[in-house]
C-alpha cells in the first residue's frame, strides 16, 4: 500500500514536470503556439459604435427607414382633436367580439383603467384626487363630450384614441398597452357603456 502511494506520487511529480518544461520555450519569452486567437481575443466592440466592417465604418447601423419594432402596429393617427375625432370615423375594432376577447378585455381593464374608471365604468375608482374628479360614466347619456355626443355613444375609433393618447388628467397607455389589447379593453368598455341595463 505504501509503496503504491509513493509510486503515484512519484509519477505525478514527473507527469508535473514535464508539463510545466513542455509549456515553457527556451528563452522564456515565447508564449506558446495559440490556437485560433479570434476565439480568446474577440474585438471588443461598444453597442451602436462604428464597425469598421461596413463601407462607412465611422458609423452604427441603424434599422432601415420605417422600420418598427416587433409587435408594434403603427397607428396612423395624431394627437388632436381632429385626429380623434377622423379615428371615430374611419376605424373599427379589428378584433372578432369573442368572448374570449372580451373576458381579457376586462381583465386588462380591471388592471388599467378601474382604478380611476370604477369597476362598473361608473367613474368612480379608488383614486381619491381632485385631478381625477371629473371622471365620466361610460354609460352617461346626458353629457355632450368632444365627440359631439355623449359618453354612452362613443365609439370605436373614439375610445381606442383616448386609451392610445389619453385626455387631461388621463394619460397615454400606448407605452403600456399593445394594440390588440386595446381593442380588446375597447370591446368591454362597449359593454360598460350599456350600464346597468
Ligand atoms: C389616471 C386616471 C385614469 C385612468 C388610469 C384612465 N382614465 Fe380614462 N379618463 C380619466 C379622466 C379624468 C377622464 C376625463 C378627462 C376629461 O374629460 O378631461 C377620462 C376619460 C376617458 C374617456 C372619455 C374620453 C372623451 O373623449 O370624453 C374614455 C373613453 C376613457 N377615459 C377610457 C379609459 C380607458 C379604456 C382606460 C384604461 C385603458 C382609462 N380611461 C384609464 C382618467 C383615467
Amino acid at each position: 500500500m505504501k509503496m503504491m502511494k509513493k509510486l503515484s506520487r512519484t509519477l505525478l511529480a514527473s507527469c508535473t514536470a514535464a508539463l510545466l518544461l513542455s509549456s515553457c520555450g527556451g528563452n522564456g519569452e515565447n508564449t506558446g503556439f495559440e490556437y485560433m486567437p479570434n476565439m480568446y481575443r474577440s474585438p471588443s466592440l461598444e453597442t451602436y459604435a462604428g464597425n469598421a466592417v461596413f463601407a462607412d465604418s465611422s458609423v452604427a447601423r441603424t434599422p432601415v427607414a420605417g422600420t418598427i419594432p416587433r409587435g408594434f402596429t403603427p397607428f396612423e393617427y395624431g394627437a388632436s382633436l381632429e385626429e380623434f375625432k377622423r379615428a371615430g370615423l374611419e376605424l373599427t375594432n379589428p378584433l372578432e367580439a369573442t368572448s374570449a376577447n372580451l373576458a381579457e378585455g376586462k381583465e386588462l381593464y380591471q388592471m388599467f383603467c378601474a382604478h380611476c374608471h370604477g369597476k362598473t365604468g361608473d367613474g368612480k375608482g379608488t383614486i381619491q384626487n381632485p385631478v381625477y374628479g371629473g371622471i365620466p360614466s361610460y354609460a352617461d347619456a346626458a353629457a355632450i363630450r368632444r365627440s359631439g355626443g355623449t359618453m354612452s355613444e362613443m365609439n370605436d375609433g373614439e375610445i381606442y384614441h383616448t386609451i392610445t393618447f389619453g385626455l387631461n388628467a388621463m394619460g397615454p397607455h400606448a407605452s403600456q398597452l399593445m394594440s390588440d389589447e386595446r381593442w380588446k379593453i375597447v370591446q368591454y368598455v362597449h359593454e360598460l357603456q350599456q350600464g346597468n341595463k
